[in-house]
Parts: C-alpha cells; structure tokens; sequence
C-alpha cells in the first residue's frame, strides 16, 4: 500500500512543506524562502529567521496539501527536521510536527537534515540505492559519508572551519554582491576565466576532512593586495579552487572505497560548474555521478518527507515517538 508523507523543514532561512508517495514520488514541494529578509544583513539572521518561519509555516502546510489534493486523512506520518541548524528555526517546524501529529494522530518522524540532502537524489532517480559514496555540500556542511544500506552511515570527513557554501557566500559578501553568494559566484563566474588567479587547493593530505578558511584567507588577501580586480575572474578562480578540492577528495574516497555511484547534494551542488564538473569527470573515471535537480539541492520538504519515508518502513510503519525535540547541533548517526 502506497505511503504518503508530510514533510516539514525548518532548519535555516527556507520555510517548506511538502507531500511524498512511497518516499521518491513528490505530489508537491513548496519553499518559502527568507532570501528577501536576509539579504541586507549577507547572512540569516536568526530571530528574524524563527519569526518568518512562525508567520509561514501553517500556510505553507495548507499549500502543499492543497497543490498535492490531498489532506490528513491520506497521510502515514509526518516527518520534519530535527537538526542540524539554528534552534530557534528549528523549534518551530518541530513544535509544528508535533502538534500536528498529536491532532491527527500521525506517525511522527524526525529526520536529520544532512539526510535530507543525501536522499534528495533518490526523488528523481528510481533505480538508485545504497552503497554509494556521498558529498554533502551546503551552507554549514562539507561532508563525505559511505551510505552503506538506507540508514547505515560511515562517516569520512567533514569541514575543520568554513563549510563550502559558507565560503561561497564570504567571498561573495567580500566583493559586496548579494546574499546568498553562491548562485551570485556562480553567475559571474560564467564570465571569467578560473585560471586568471591561482588560489591554494586545500587538500589536507591523510584526512577526508576539508577545509576552506584558507582559502577564503587568501581571496581576502588578493583583494587588499590588488587596486584593480576582476570580479569574474577572482570569481572563476575561487570557485575552481573550491570545485578540485571537492572532486579530488571525492573521486579519491570513491576509488580507494570501492563505491561506483557518488551522489552529491546540498545547497553547493546547484553550482552550475561543479555540476558539470562531477558528472564529466564521473563519466571519464568510470564512476555513475547524480546530482538533485537545483529545486531539490536547496533546502526543501521534499528530501525530509524522502528520508522521513525510509525510516518510517525500518521502524515498520511506526514512528520514534516520545523522543522528539531539536537538536541544533546533530550530527549524522546510523538509525539501520
Ligand atoms: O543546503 P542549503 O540550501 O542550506 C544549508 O543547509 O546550509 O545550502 C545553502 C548554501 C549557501 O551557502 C549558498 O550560497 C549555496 O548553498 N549555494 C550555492 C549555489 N546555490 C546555493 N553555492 C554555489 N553555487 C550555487 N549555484
Ligand atoms: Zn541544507
């Protein structure tokens, strides 16, 4: 019998709902994004943030379920993030969840929104599954885990400083472009040329962890040291540096662990370069590459409602009640 699940996320400056079938079919996704609010600070604010999302999210609920055609009566659980992420943005797709899940009487899922973005792949691509190496790129994450069956997670490396996206988003603030800065990097990086300046690759040798403060040290180095900038070419040049760090560390885990597929995800692999990166390097090196369509590598419900799905079956159609509340600082943890 087919499943259908609310997902809630909440975690940062996007507010969304969305209603999934079986865990990959996605009946609606709707995001309501903050972007408007933030961008005069080039950052999230997080008060403002936990206010938006208080004034948002019950008309986001009502929208997916209406885009859907459905209602509570259809639904097998809802699932919602319970962290990584600020908590007081957290609290509220949480409280919601509950509450709505107590009224309805709903299975309850909490889902860690690292997983959402590693299960954002399985929406559009029926055929995949576990084992495959995964790189989770967003605004707080760089991360490289083995997905080792639905729920089975090793745990390679992550981010010493700045994630990714972070570093995107510093540098683009730097040269005074809007917030959030990738999609602005990687706009004007279309027009320069990534050999123009030679940025440090930050490979730290004998570890999977990453680390990008450096990097972002030496744009904000060049730009002091130099009177006339290339906006597109510092641009192109810092994106490349960003973009051979990310796919030598992981085409070198995929081979030394043996894994054919790599899924990326995460709001950094919208960028249009390292897209077309992955999957070229992928096809020459003889490694399956899949990345999420853009609308599903940015926060989004979809992923939750995905994630919240494969945890739901493995607890056999039961949610993990009575264990529900934030957790900002949550880290990736195997539940199979
Ligand atoms: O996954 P996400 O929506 O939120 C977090 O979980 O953090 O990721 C947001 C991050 C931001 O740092 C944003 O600048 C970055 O993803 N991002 C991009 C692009 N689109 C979003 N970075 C590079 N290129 C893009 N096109
Ligand atoms: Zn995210």
């Amino acid at each position: 019998m087919s499943k259908i699940i609310l997902g809630i996320e909440s975690s940062c400056d996007e507010t969304s709902a969305a209603i999934v079938e079986n865990g990959r079919k996605v009946l609606s996704n709707i995001v309501s994004s903050q972007e408007n609010i933030h961008k005069k600070y080039f950052g999230v604010v997080p008060e403002l943030a936990s206010r938006e999302h208080i004034k948002n999210i019950n008309i986001v609920i009502e929208k997916a379920f209406s885009a859907a055609g459905t209602n509570f009566n259809n639904i097998s659980a809802i699932s919602y993030t319970r962290g990584p992420g600020l908590a007081g943005s957290l609290l509220v797709g949480q409280v919601t969840a509950q509450t709505l899940a107590f009224l309805y009487d709903v299975p309850l899922v909490d889902v860690n929104h690292l997983e959402g973005h590693l299960y954002a792949s399985f929406i559009e691509n029926p055929e995949l599954k576990p084992p495959f190496l995964s790189l989770i790129v967003s605004g707080g994450h760089t991360e490289l885990v083995i997905v080792k069956d639905f729920g089975k997670y090793k745990f390679l490396g992550g981010t010493r400083d700045d994630a990714a996206g972070e570093a995107f988003d510093k540098v683009a603030k730097l040269l005074k472009l809007s917030y959030p800065g990738g999609p602005q990097i990687d706009k004007q990086s279309k027009k320069g040329n990534s050999e123009a300046i030679a940025f440090p690759r930050p490979y730290l040798w004998g570890s999977w962890d990453f680390s990008f403060s450096g990097l972002k040290t030496a744009v904000v180095n060049f730009v002091k040291n130099n009177r006339k900038i290339n906006i597109a070419d510092l641009c192109a040049s810092f994106q490349q540096a960003v973009i051979d760090t990310l796919k030598c560390k992981t085409f070198k885990a995929a081979e030394e662990f043996k894994m054919k597929r790599i899924v990326v995800g995460g709001g950094v692999s919208a960028n249009s370069s390292l897209r077309d990166q992955f999957l070229s390097e992928g096809k020459e090196r003889g490694f399956d590459v899949y990345l999420p369509s853009v609308k599903y590598c940015t926060d989004n419900a979809a992923m939750i409602a995905c994630a919240g799905y494969f945890k739901f079956i493995h607890y056999k159609n039961k949610g993990n009640d009575g264990i529900h509340r934030i957790d900002p600082g949550m880290k990736l943890k195997s539940w199979n």
